[in-house]
């Protein structure tokens, strides 16, 4: 990673994205909250500067079907190069299907990734490297 500043964007401050970002910011980074709820809806554009980005967002089951255009057009806001950590639930196989729907992303340039979901957790432990 650059040297310029880690900045980590959460999008949707629910219950997911604020606990994440509540703990990450608890650890001395600075973080970037957008979502619908004041004071965070103005800061949209301020995602295309981040780094990192946690996508925590509804992805209701609809009389259609699974619904997960919330997690693509959130995909669409961040910057090419950063780091997109999908903690909504989605089913098998979006993750390659987003990818496929944003033609800058080859497979050696996976932005889209999927995390388990630490937000039960009191803190996020770190895992030493083996
Ligand atoms: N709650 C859990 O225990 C849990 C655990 C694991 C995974 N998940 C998954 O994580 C995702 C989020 O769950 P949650 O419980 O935090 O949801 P939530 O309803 O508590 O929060 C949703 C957040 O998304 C924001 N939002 C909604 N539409 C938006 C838009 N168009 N643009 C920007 N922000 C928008 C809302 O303002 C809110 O801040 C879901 O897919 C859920 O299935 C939830």
């Amino acid at each position: 990673m650059s040297q310029e500043k880690l900045l980590i964007g959460f999008i949707g401050q629910g219950f997911v994205g604020k606990s994440i970002a509540d703990d990450v910011e608890s650890r001395g980074f600075e973080v970037i909250r957008y979502s619908l709820e004041e004071p965070y809806v103005q800061n949209k554009d301020r995602i295309k500067t981040c780094s990192v980005v946690f996508i925590c967002l509804p992805t209701p089951t609809t009389p259609k079907g699974f619904d997960d255009s919330i997690v693509r057009s959130a995909t669409a806001l961040t910057k090419p190069g950063a780091t997109v950590v999908i903690k909504s639930t989605i089913v098998p196989g979006t993750t390659l299907s987003i990818l496929a729907d944003f033609p800058d992303l080859t497979a050696d340039d996976i932005r889209a990734c999927l995390s388990f979901a630490a937000d039960r957790e009191r803190r996020l432990r770190v895992i030493p490297a083996a």
